[in-house]
Formats: C-alpha cells, sequence, structure tokens
C-alpha cells in the first residue's frame, strides 16, 4: 500500500476548512493506504502560543481525528514532539536548503507582516520542519488543503536535491511526496469576507465555524455571515464570493451534489437559505461533537492510542533518519 501523511496543528480549534478541506479527505481515502495522522505541536510554536494550554489543544486534536472517523485499523495517530526525528532530521535538511527557498514562501511572508515584531527563526523554518514530517514517513501522498501546495513543492526540491547531493543515482535517499488537493473544500472562505480564507489566526470568531461550536453559537454566526443583496443563489459568480461559499458548505455538509443544491437554491433568498444551511451545519457537527466527548471522557484510552502511535511512527522515522545521516556521512551511534 502507498503510504499518506498529514497533519494539524494545535492552534485553538479546528474550523470547517481544517474538516472539508483536510480532515475529512483523510477520512475518506483511509482504507487505500498506509496513514499517518499527526498533530504538529512543533509547528505550533511559530507563533506566539500559550503553555498553560498547548497540551491540551494537542489532546483535543487527535480526540478530534478520531471523532471526524480516523479509524485506527487503517492509521496511525501521533503527537509530532513525541518523535524526535522530527526535529532532528529539520537540522539536516535545514543544512542543504537555500535560505531564498524560505524567504519566497507566500505564508512566511503573510505571517511575517501579521506577527510583525513576533517573527522568528522557526517562523521561517516551518517548511522545512513540514518537509521532515513527510520525508521521514517516505509518504506518497500528502492530502491538505490548497493553501500547503507551495509547501509541498518545496518539500520536493528539498528531497531531489539531498538525492542529488548524497544518493546514488539507483537509490535515491528520500522519496518524492505528492499532494493529494481535492477541489471542493480545498479553499472554504471566510464567513465575513468571502474574499479571504477561513484560518485560525482571523481575529473575529464569526469569521470560523469551529468543530466543538454548540449550537447557538453556529446559529449566531450563520445569522451574522456576511452575504448579498440579490436574489436566487448561484455557483460560481466571481461577484458574488460570499455566496459561492455558503452553496459550497451546504453542498459539503449536506453531502448532496453540486447540482442538486444549485436547483434546490436557485430561487431562494437569504432568509429562506440561511436557516438551512444553520441546521445542515449543525446536524453535520453532531455525530463529531458526540464522538469527542466520548473520546475525551476516556483518557487513558486516547493515551493508550497516542502512546502506540507513537511506537509505529518512531519505528519508520528513525529509519528514515538513520538512513539520511549514513547518506550525509554520519557514524551512527553504535
Ligand atoms: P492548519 O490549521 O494551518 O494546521 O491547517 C491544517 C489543514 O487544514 C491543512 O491541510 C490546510 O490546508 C487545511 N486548511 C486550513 N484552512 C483551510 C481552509 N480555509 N480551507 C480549506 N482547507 C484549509
Ligand atoms: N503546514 C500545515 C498547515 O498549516 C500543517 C503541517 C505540518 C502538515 N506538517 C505537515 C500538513 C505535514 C501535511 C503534512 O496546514
Amino acid at each position: 500500500k502507498q503510504r499518506v501523511l498529514s497533519g494539524v496543528q494545535p492552534t485553538g480549534n479546528l474550523h470547517l476548512g481544517n474538516y472539508l478541506g483536510a480532515i475529512r479527505n483523510w477520512v475518506e481515502i483511509q482504507s487505500q493506504y498506509e496513514n499517518y495522522f499527526c498533530v504538529v505541536d512543533l509547528h505550533a510554536i511559530t507563533a506566539p502560543h500559550t503553555p498553560a494550554t498547548l497540551a491540551q489543544d494537542t489532546y483535543t486534536i487527535a480526540a478530534l481525528y478520531l471523532a471526524c472517523g480516523i479509524d485506527l485499523q487503517h492509521s496511525t495517530i501521533f503527537i509530532q514532539s513525541h518523535v524526535t526525528a522530527h526535529a532532528e532530521l529539520t537540522w539536516l535538511l535545514n543544512c542543504i536548503t537555500p535560505l531564498n527557498w524560505l524567504e519566497d514562501m507566500i505564508q512566511f511572508k503573510e505571517k511575517a507582516v501579521r506577527q510583525g515584531e513576533n517573527v522568528n527563526v522557526g517562523l521561517l523554518d516551518y517548511p522545512v520542519l513540514m518537509a521532515a514530517d513527510i520525508l521521514l514517513y517516505d509518504a506518497d501522498k500528502v492530502p491538505v488543503g490548497e493553501d500547503q501546495k507551495q509547501h509541498l513543492e518545496l518539500t520536493r526540491d528539498i528531497a531531489a536535491r539531498v538525492n542529488h547531493q548524497f544518493g546514488k543515482e539507483k537509490s535515491p535517499v528520500l522519496k518524492l511526496p505528492e499532494p493529494l488537493i481535492r477541489k471542493e473544500g480545498a479553499r472554504v472562505m471566510s464567513l465575513t469576507d468571502g474574499t479571504k480564507k477561513m484560518s485560525k489566526s482571523d481575529p473575529s470568531e464569526l469569521s470560523r465555524i469551529n468543530l466543538l461550536d454548540p449550537p447557538d453559537a453556529i446559529v449566531k454566526k450563520i445569522k451574522k455571515c456576511k452575504t448579498d443583496p440579490m436574489r436566487g443563489l448561484v455557483f460560481d459568480d466571481p461577484e458574488r464570493p460570499e455566496c459561492h461559499n455558503l452553496l459550497t458548505l451546504y453542498q459539503l455538509l449536506s453531502g448532496k451534489t453540486k447540482e442538486a443544491v444549485a436547483a434546490e437554491c436557485q430561487e431562494m433568498g437569504w432568509g429562506q437559505f440561511k436557516p438551512l444551511l444553520t441546521e445542515t451545519t449543525i446536524e453535520a457537527l453532531k455525530p463529531i461533537q458526540d464522538q469527542y466527548k466520548e473520546i475525551m471522557g476516556d483518557r487513558t484510552h486516547l493515551e493508550a492510542v497516542l502512546r502506540e502511535g507513537r511506537e509505529k511512527a518512531a519505528t519508520i522515522a528513525n529509519a528514515t533518519l538513520n538512513r539520511v545521516k549514513t547518506a550525509f556521512g554520519y557514524s551512527l551511534p553504535l
């Protein structure tokens, strides 16, 4: 079986963008692959973070993976910082990655502007750590949202550079991974601005629906979300980004086809559509929230899952790390 690796940062809550752009796809494809899903807590400290909640936030994301339907029969769940090879490979890769490759990353530039004086070396290095996450597992496929495409290209460039500098022609050191980006849901937009992506870092809570939002919060957020003054709701009108985004959310959360939703909503006004979307969202999130409560209620089980995940992941990651170290010319500890 081909291997899949992906991850999400434990910063705050997961929102519908994380779910529809990433995790839901992991769940759908997992039976075809051997999967590794990590909670990337080393990435989380590239932005100012709160030590008091980091561990808890990390467990929350792991529990949400399970609640969303990640199945341990096909998939391994682990925490990035528990497998030390991630940090070690990052150092090796740092030393072959040209600085200007990192300075050119769109997300770095965006975050650097936002974080202002808080731009640390880790933020610049973020994509190299992500490359290490992926390359350690010889991943064939990396299911992510559209915004991670450039980071995947960088990962391939780094792997190719290692192979070029240290590999033998017939036996490359690292495997080049491919992104797996679904068209629908790859870019879920903000509820308050249909031209911006839904993001954990948007200061307004009204801009996103979190997977753990209670029904009354969902009611309020959809009631206040941005719309337009037109009647009749359509997909794909560039003049109506909010309309396209909300219809897409309805389509994905209801499980209906795009054609069915287009037909259902073509005559509707917002007053009729908003309650429909609200109800669909609440219904779609309820099973996830119920599962989540159950999983968080049995901490011993969750810890056992993560311990086992760490062991499996570390075995593979350490083998790759040794392979890379040997290729770089290091002696391995005896
Ligand atoms: P992050 O929250 O940055 O750790 O992202 C975790 C995963 O969610 C990545 O695969 C992202 O590409 C995906 N993602 C984040 N925001 C969105 C969004 N607004 N639409 C679609 N996918 C997203
Ligand atoms: N950078 C990714 C994001 O913000 C998270 C991430 C870290 C990741 N390591 C990864 C995603 C490895 C896929 C594979 O969305």
